[in-house]
């Protein structure tokens, strides 16, 4: 009869033993894949939330009403030489300028615009547009409009005590008229 209190024999001592040892390698490794997966999703996490939006255009803040492309003269709609119209606008405590935005109906429209302080709301109603203007960074975004009808353009990022007060209007207009009326003039606004 065996003695079932009597300790394994050698050789099932050693082979459990190896079996441990073999397992605590392997819950190691695991482990070991398992931390770096969590460290490469923190590191993946940081660096894409701090670095900004893929294929970005910056611009001095400071500078927009002096040079560049954002002078108050280059405001508003212009004609590109491809029949596509490029509006450009800035946004600041607490306005959009222009305030009213004119485009023709049925074209392609490539909103440019950002900020000159806070980071600020682009929405404009029944399009597809819905960004952010950041200081800094210069928001470009294309959009077309079938009919034409007024849009309102809150500005919908809490951007201090007038932010509720901010807002602008697009003014969509049939193509014909809009070509004509910008045959003569190299920007356009609604009040001109
Ligand atoms: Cu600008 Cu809210």
């Amino acid at each position: 009869m065996t003695d079932m209190t009597s300790p394994p024999p050698n050789s099932h001592r050693d082979s459990s033993a190896v079996t441990a040892r073999a397992e605590s390698r392997w819950a190691t490794f695991a482990i070991a894949i398992l931390v770096l997966i969590v460290v490469l999703a923190v590191i993946g996490g940081i660096r894409h939330s701090t670095l900004p939006q893929y294929q970005v255009e910056t611009i001095d803040p400071s500078m927009l009403h002096i040079s560049g492309e954002f002078v108050e003269s280059n405001l508003g709609s212009a004609v590109e030489s491809d029949g596509s119209v490029t509006v450009r606008i800035v946004a600041q405590q607490y306005s959009f300028t222009p305030q009213c935005i004119l485009v023709p109906a049925a074209t392609l429209i490539v909103f440019r615009a950002t900020s000159a302080d806070a980071i600020h709301g682009f929405l404009i109603e029944g399009s597809n547009i819905n960004s952010m203007l950041v200081p800094g960074y210069v928001s470009s975004l294309p959009a077309r409009f079938d009919q034409p009808g007024e849009h309102l353009m809150p500005c919908h990022e809490f951007c201090g005590v007038g932010h509720q007060a901010m807002w602008a209007t697009v003014k969509v207009i049939d193509k014909a008229e809009f070509f004509k009326m910008s045959a003569n003039r190299r920007r356009l606004a609604c009040v001109d």
